[in-house]
Protein backbone atom coordinates (compact mmCIF):
# COMPACT_ATOMS: atom_id res chain seq x y z
CA UNK A 1 0.00 0.00 0.00
CA UNK A 2 1.06 3.60 -0.74
CA UNK A 3 2.06 5.54 1.60
CA UNK A 4 -0.17 8.38 0.52
CA UNK A 5 -3.59 6.25 0.26
CA UNK A 6 -3.73 5.67 4.23
CA UNK A 7 -5.79 2.92 5.76
CA UNK A 8 -9.08 3.12 6.77
CA UNK A 9 -9.70 1.86 10.75
CA UNK A 10 -10.66 -1.97 10.66
CA UNK A 11 -14.15 -2.95 9.80
CA UNK A 12 -14.88 -4.66 13.08
CA UNK A 13 -14.19 -1.16 15.14
CA UNK A 14 -17.37 -0.46 13.75
CA UNK A 15 -19.62 -2.79 15.69
CA UNK A 16 -17.70 -4.19 18.10
CA UNK A 17 -18.49 -3.89 21.78
CA UNK A 18 -15.48 -4.24 23.10
CA UNK A 19 -14.12 -1.02 21.12
CA UNK A 20 -17.21 0.53 22.33
CA UNK A 21 -16.02 -0.33 26.03
CA UNK A 22 -12.64 1.08 25.12
CA UNK A 23 -14.02 4.05 23.18
CA UNK A 24 -16.14 4.73 26.85
CA UNK A 25 -13.18 4.95 28.88
CA UNK A 26 -10.42 6.64 26.65
CA UNK A 27 -12.67 8.72 24.07
CA UNK A 28 -16.07 9.85 25.04
CA UNK A 29 -15.07 10.33 28.92
CA UNK A 30 -12.08 12.04 28.25
CA UNK A 31 -14.18 14.79 25.60
CA UNK A 32 -16.87 17.76 26.11
CA UNK A 33 -19.95 17.13 24.83
CA UNK A 34 -23.24 19.55 24.41
CA UNK A 35 -25.98 18.27 25.72
CA UNK A 36 -28.26 21.35 26.54
CA UNK A 37 -28.86 25.18 25.73
CA UNK A 38 -28.12 27.83 28.82
CA UNK A 39 -32.03 28.94 27.81
CA UNK A 40 -33.18 25.55 29.08
CA UNK A 41 -31.96 25.55 32.23
CA UNK A 42 -32.70 29.45 33.19
CA UNK A 43 -34.47 28.75 36.30
CA UNK A 44 -33.40 27.45 39.78
CA UNK A 45 -34.97 23.63 39.46
CA UNK A 46 -34.66 23.66 35.70
CA UNK A 47 -33.32 20.78 34.58
CA UNK A 48 -32.23 18.49 31.77
CA UNK A 49 -31.13 14.44 32.05
CA UNK A 50 -29.99 12.84 28.85
CA UNK A 51 -27.44 9.77 28.10
CA UNK A 52 -24.19 10.39 27.50
CA UNK A 53 -22.71 7.60 26.08
CA UNK A 54 -23.04 4.57 29.04
CA UNK A 55 -23.82 7.27 31.40
CA UNK A 56 -27.14 8.77 32.55
CA UNK A 57 -26.52 12.47 33.51
CA UNK A 58 -28.47 15.10 34.88
CA UNK A 59 -27.95 19.10 34.64
CA UNK A 60 -29.88 21.51 36.70
CA UNK A 61 -29.74 24.83 37.64
CA UNK A 62 -29.57 24.96 41.70
CA UNK A 63 -30.94 27.05 44.18
CA UNK A 64 -27.68 29.30 44.34
CA UNK A 65 -27.95 29.87 40.42
CA UNK A 66 -25.43 27.76 40.11
CA UNK A 67 -25.65 25.20 37.03
CA UNK A 68 -24.44 21.73 38.62
CA UNK A 69 -23.93 18.40 36.84
CA UNK A 70 -24.81 14.79 38.14
CA UNK A 71 -24.51 11.38 37.34
CA UNK A 72 -28.12 10.10 37.28
CA UNK A 73 -27.64 7.69 39.46
CA UNK A 74 -28.74 7.54 43.08
CA UNK A 75 -26.59 6.75 46.13
CA UNK A 76 -28.81 3.78 47.36
CA UNK A 77 -29.25 1.29 44.70
CA UNK A 78 -28.44 3.32 41.52
CA UNK A 79 -31.57 4.02 40.94
CA UNK A 80 -32.77 7.08 38.30
CA UNK A 81 -33.35 10.54 40.25
CA UNK A 82 -35.48 11.73 37.21
CA UNK A 83 -36.56 10.47 33.57
CA UNK A 84 -34.86 11.23 30.47
CA UNK A 85 -36.08 14.75 29.32
CA UNK A 86 -36.26 18.48 30.93
CA UNK A 87 -38.24 19.58 33.95
CA UNK A 88 -38.05 21.54 37.19
CA UNK A 89 -37.91 20.34 40.54
CA UNK A 90 -37.03 21.98 44.06
CA UNK A 91 -35.23 18.33 45.24
CA UNK A 92 -33.98 15.14 43.00
CA UNK A 93 -36.67 12.42 44.73
CA UNK A 94 -35.09 9.32 43.35
CA UNK A 95 -37.51 7.06 41.46
CA UNK A 96 -36.78 4.14 43.27
CA UNK A 97 -37.51 4.45 47.06
CA UNK A 98 -37.45 8.12 47.05
CA UNK A 99 -34.38 8.92 48.69
CA UNK A 100 -34.17 12.70 48.83
CA UNK A 101 -31.33 15.18 47.52
CA UNK A 102 -31.53 18.95 47.08
CA UNK A 103 -30.32 19.99 43.50
CA UNK A 104 -26.51 20.97 44.77
CA UNK A 105 -26.62 17.62 45.21
CA UNK A 106 -26.65 16.83 48.94
CA UNK A 107 -28.48 13.94 50.24
CA UNK A 108 -31.34 15.19 52.55
CA UNK A 109 -34.02 12.23 53.35
CA UNK A 110 -33.94 8.80 53.45
CA UNK A 111 -37.64 8.03 53.90
CA UNK A 112 -38.27 4.52 55.10
CA UNK A 113 -35.29 4.56 57.19
CA UNK A 114 -36.02 3.09 61.06
CA UNK A 115 -33.77 4.15 64.06
CA UNK A 116 -30.63 1.89 63.75
CA UNK A 117 -30.61 2.40 60.27
CA UNK A 118 -29.34 5.87 60.17
CA UNK A 119 -26.80 6.50 57.35
CA UNK A 120 -24.34 9.32 57.65
CA UNK A 121 -25.79 11.97 54.80
CA UNK A 122 -22.88 13.86 53.47
CA UNK A 123 -21.06 10.61 52.80
CA UNK A 124 -24.06 9.78 50.04
CA UNK A 125 -24.13 13.17 48.07
CA UNK A 126 -24.85 12.57 44.00
CA UNK A 127 -21.94 11.69 41.86
CA UNK A 128 -21.14 15.34 40.24
CA UNK A 129 -19.60 16.13 36.68
CA UNK A 130 -18.24 18.77 35.10
CA UNK A 131 -20.70 21.14 33.38
CA UNK A 132 -19.38 24.14 31.26
CA UNK A 133 -20.84 26.89 28.85
CA UNK A 134 -20.09 28.41 25.85
CA UNK A 135 -22.18 30.93 23.62
CA UNK A 136 -25.11 29.58 25.10
CA UNK A 137 -24.48 25.71 24.86
CA UNK A 138 -23.89 24.07 28.01
CA UNK A 139 -21.74 21.06 28.00
CA UNK A 140 -20.51 18.18 30.08
CA UNK A 141 -17.25 16.12 30.65
CA UNK A 142 -16.66 12.95 32.62
CA UNK A 143 -13.23 13.72 33.63
CA UNK A 144 -11.60 15.69 36.01
CA UNK A 145 -8.14 15.84 34.40
CA UNK A 146 -9.62 16.86 30.92
CA UNK A 147 -8.93 20.75 30.23
CA UNK A 148 -11.20 23.11 30.75
CA UNK A 149 -13.80 23.79 28.13
CA UNK A 150 -11.81 26.65 26.19
CA UNK A 151 -8.94 24.96 25.91
CA UNK A 152 -10.94 22.35 24.74
CA UNK A 153 -12.55 24.43 22.00
CA UNK A 154 -9.22 25.85 21.57
CA UNK A 155 -8.74 28.01 18.10
CA UNK A 156 -12.91 27.46 17.48
CA UNK A 157 -13.19 30.22 19.98
CA UNK A 158 -10.97 33.01 18.02
CA UNK A 159 -11.99 32.02 14.67
CA UNK A 160 -15.92 31.88 15.16
CA UNK A 161 -15.42 35.48 16.77
CA UNK A 162 -16.27 37.12 13.74
CA UNK A 163 -19.92 35.43 13.48
CA UNK A 164 -22.41 36.97 15.95
CA UNK A 165 -22.80 35.22 18.86
CA UNK A 166 -25.99 32.97 20.04
CA UNK A 167 -27.57 35.59 22.74
CA UNK A 168 -27.95 37.88 20.26
CA UNK A 169 -29.93 35.83 18.01
CA UNK A 170 -33.08 33.67 18.48
CA UNK A 171 -33.03 30.44 19.50
CA UNK A 172 -34.54 28.72 16.51
CA UNK A 173 -35.69 25.07 16.93
CA UNK A 174 -33.74 21.76 17.07
CA UNK A 175 -33.57 18.40 15.17
CA UNK A 176 -33.55 15.20 17.08
CA UNK A 177 -32.68 12.04 15.51
CA UNK A 178 -31.54 8.18 16.45
CA UNK A 179 -29.26 7.25 13.58
CA UNK A 180 -28.55 3.50 13.56
CA UNK A 181 -24.84 3.38 12.84
CA UNK A 182 -21.82 3.70 14.58
CA UNK A 183 -20.55 7.27 15.77
CA UNK A 184 -17.26 6.71 13.36
CA UNK A 185 -19.75 6.10 10.57
CA UNK A 186 -20.92 9.81 10.91
CA UNK A 187 -17.45 11.19 11.89
CA UNK A 188 -16.17 9.96 8.84
CA UNK A 189 -18.66 11.08 6.40
CA UNK A 190 -19.03 14.26 8.54
CA UNK A 191 -15.88 15.55 7.97
CA UNK A 192 -15.26 15.34 4.23
CA UNK A 193 -16.67 16.75 1.36
CA UNK A 194 -15.90 14.18 -1.11
CA UNK A 195 -19.08 12.89 -0.83
CA UNK A 196 -21.03 16.34 -1.27
CA UNK A 197 -22.05 16.64 -5.03
CA UNK A 198 -23.34 12.53 -4.67
CA UNK A 199 -25.20 12.44 -1.55
CA UNK A 200 -26.21 16.08 -1.28
CA UNK A 201 -27.33 17.41 -4.84
CA UNK A 202 -28.96 20.47 -3.78
CA UNK A 203 -26.31 21.68 -1.57
CA UNK A 204 -23.99 20.40 -3.88
CA UNK A 205 -25.36 22.62 -6.57
CA UNK A 206 -25.12 25.81 -4.32
CA UNK A 207 -21.14 25.47 -3.55
CA UNK A 208 -18.29 25.26 -5.56
CA UNK A 209 -16.44 22.24 -5.16
CA UNK A 210 -13.10 24.00 -3.94
CA UNK A 211 -15.31 25.77 -1.36
CA UNK A 212 -15.43 22.04 0.34
CA UNK A 213 -11.41 22.96 1.54
CA UNK A 214 -11.83 20.90 4.56
CA UNK A 215 -8.51 21.58 6.83
CA UNK A 216 -7.04 20.07 10.06
CA UNK A 217 -6.61 22.57 12.57
CA UNK A 218 -4.57 21.74 15.71
CA UNK A 219 -3.40 18.33 14.56
CA UNK A 220 -6.94 17.61 13.34
CA UNK A 221 -8.29 18.21 16.82
CA UNK A 222 -11.40 19.99 14.57
CA UNK A 223 -11.13 20.05 11.16
CA UNK A 224 -13.24 23.20 9.31
CA UNK A 225 -13.85 25.04 6.55
CA UNK A 226 -14.64 28.36 5.22
CA UNK A 227 -18.49 28.26 3.36
CA UNK A 228 -18.91 30.58 0.34
CA UNK A 229 -22.43 29.38 -0.09
CA UNK A 230 -22.84 30.69 -4.04
CA UNK A 231 -26.40 29.87 -4.48
CA UNK A 232 -25.39 28.55 -8.08
CA UNK A 233 -28.79 26.42 -8.00
CA UNK A 234 -31.06 29.87 -6.86
CA UNK A 235 -31.11 28.16 -3.14
CA UNK A 236 -31.80 31.45 -1.03
CA UNK A 237 -31.61 29.43 2.09
CA UNK A 238 -27.74 29.54 1.82
CA UNK A 239 -27.16 32.31 0.51
CA UNK A 240 -23.68 34.35 2.41
CA UNK A 241 -20.31 33.58 4.09
CA UNK A 242 -19.47 30.75 7.35
CA UNK A 243 -17.40 28.68 9.18
CA UNK A 244 -17.87 24.84 9.46
CA UNK A 245 -16.06 23.04 12.45
CA UNK A 246 -16.27 18.79 13.04
CA UNK A 247 -14.47 18.97 16.87
CA UNK A 248 -13.02 15.43 17.64
CA UNK A 249 -15.76 13.82 18.52
CA UNK A 250 -18.76 14.59 18.45
CA UNK A 251 -19.43 18.50 17.89
CA UNK A 252 -20.59 20.13 14.80
CA UNK A 253 -20.43 24.06 14.53
CA UNK A 254 -21.36 26.23 11.63
CA UNK A 255 -21.64 29.81 11.83
CA UNK A 256 -22.52 32.14 9.87
CA UNK A 257 -23.75 35.60 9.29
CA UNK A 258 -27.07 35.25 10.31
CA UNK A 259 -27.70 31.90 11.79
CA UNK A 260 -25.33 29.35 13.65
CA UNK A 261 -26.11 25.87 14.20
CA UNK A 262 -24.48 23.49 16.64
CA UNK A 263 -24.99 19.71 16.66
CA UNK A 264 -24.09 16.96 19.03
CA UNK A 265 -23.73 13.39 17.85
CA UNK A 266 -24.06 11.15 20.74
CA UNK A 267 -22.60 7.09 20.99
CA UNK A 268 -25.49 5.54 22.67
CA UNK A 269 -24.42 1.90 21.38
CA UNK A 270 -22.32 0.30 19.31
CA UNK A 271 -24.82 0.56 16.20
CA UNK A 272 -26.53 3.49 17.26
CA UNK A 273 -26.15 7.46 17.99
CA UNK A 274 -28.47 9.75 18.84
CA UNK A 275 -28.15 13.51 16.71
CA UNK A 276 -29.40 16.70 17.94
CA UNK A 277 -28.80 19.92 16.09
CA UNK A 278 -30.22 23.26 17.37
CA UNK A 279 -30.71 26.47 15.08
CA UNK A 280 -30.27 30.24 16.27
CA UNK A 281 -31.14 32.71 13.96
CA UNK A 282 -30.81 36.83 13.50
CA UNK A 283 -34.40 37.61 12.07
CA UNK A 284 -33.40 40.62 11.08
CA UNK A 285 -30.42 39.89 9.35
CA UNK A 286 -31.72 36.75 7.97
CA UNK A 287 -34.56 39.00 6.49
CA UNK A 288 -32.74 41.46 4.78
CA UNK A 289 -31.20 38.67 2.63
CA UNK A 290 -34.19 37.34 2.15
CA UNK A 291 -34.05 33.91 3.95
CA UNK A 292 -37.07 32.39 5.58
CA UNK A 293 -35.31 30.40 9.29
CA UNK A 294 -38.09 27.98 8.60
CA UNK A 295 -36.69 27.43 5.38
CA UNK A 296 -33.57 27.02 6.38
CA UNK A 297 -34.32 24.24 8.94
CA UNK A 298 -36.04 22.03 6.64
CA UNK A 299 -33.31 22.87 4.08
CA UNK A 300 -30.58 21.68 6.76
CA UNK A 301 -32.97 18.36 8.07
CA UNK A 302 -32.82 17.17 4.46
CA UNK A 303 -28.93 17.15 3.94
CA UNK A 304 -29.01 15.56 7.87
CA UNK A 305 -31.36 12.64 6.50
CA UNK A 306 -29.37 12.09 3.08
CA UNK A 307 -26.07 11.99 5.40
CA UNK A 308 -28.34 9.56 7.99
CA UNK A 309 -29.21 7.24 4.97
CA UNK A 310 -26.25 7.11 3.44
CA UNK A 311 -24.19 5.95 6.41
CA UNK A 312 -27.12 3.71 7.76
CA UNK A 313 -26.16 1.33 4.36
CA UNK A 314 -22.54 1.90 4.56
CA UNK A 315 -22.94 0.62 8.24
CA UNK A 316 -25.35 -2.04 6.79
CA UNK A 317 -22.29 -2.78 4.70
CA UNK A 318 -19.47 -2.86 7.45
CA UNK A 319 -21.85 -5.24 9.41
CA UNK A 320 -21.85 -7.73 6.57
CA UNK A 321 -17.81 -8.29 7.34
CA UNK A 322 -17.16 -8.28 3.14
CA UNK A 323 -15.24 -5.44 3.55
CA UNK A 324 -11.82 -5.38 6.22
CA UNK A 325 -10.80 -1.81 5.23
CA UNK A 326 -9.98 0.57 2.50
CA UNK A 327 -8.21 3.73 1.72
CA UNK A 328 -8.44 7.45 2.11
CA UNK A 329 -7.58 10.17 0.01
CA UNK A 330 -5.22 12.37 1.50
CA UNK A 331 -6.68 15.29 -0.88
CA UNK A 332 -10.44 14.64 -0.77
CA UNK A 333 -10.59 12.81 2.37
CA UNK A 334 -8.03 14.66 4.96
CA UNK A 335 -10.60 15.51 7.73
CA UNK A 336 -11.85 11.81 7.51
CA UNK A 337 -7.68 11.26 8.08
CA UNK A 338 -7.27 13.21 10.84
CA UNK A 339 -10.46 11.70 12.66
CA UNK A 340 -9.64 8.13 11.96
CA UNK A 341 -6.22 9.17 13.50
CA UNK A 342 -7.31 10.43 16.51
CA UNK A 343 -9.17 7.28 17.60
CA UNK A 344 -6.66 5.26 16.62
CA UNK A 345 -4.09 7.28 18.89
CA UNK A 346 -6.52 7.17 22.05
CA UNK A 347 -7.32 3.41 21.77
CA UNK A 348 -4.02 1.80 19.73
CA UNK A 349 -2.47 1.40 23.39
CA UNK A 350 -5.37 -0.25 24.68
CA UNK A 351 -5.40 -3.26 22.87
CA UNK A 352 -4.27 -6.24 23.43
S1 LIG B 1 -32.25 3.52 44.54
FE1 LIG B 1 -32.72 5.55 45.03
S2 LIG B 1 -33.89 5.42 46.80
FE2 LIG B 1 -33.38 3.37 46.36
FE1 LIG C 1 -22.98 15.10 4.14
Amino acid sequence: MSESTPTTIPQSWYSCADIFALENEYIFRKHWWMIAREDQLANAGDYVATTLAKWPVVIIHDQQGILRGFHNVCRHRAGPLVRDGRGRCTDFVCQYHGWRYDNSGNLLKTPGLKAGEEIDLEEFSLFPIRIACWNQMVFACLDSDAPELLDWLGDIVPRSARFPVNNTMEYHGEILKTGAFNWKTYGDNSCEGYHVSRVHRNLGDSMGREEFNIKPYQNGEFVGFDVSYSSKSGDQTRDGKGFWVYKFPGLLLHFSEYACNAESVIPIAPNQVQITRWFWVDRTLANERNISPEKMITSSAQVMDEDMEICSLVQRNLNTGIYQSGHLSPREEVGTIYFQQLVRNALEKHLR
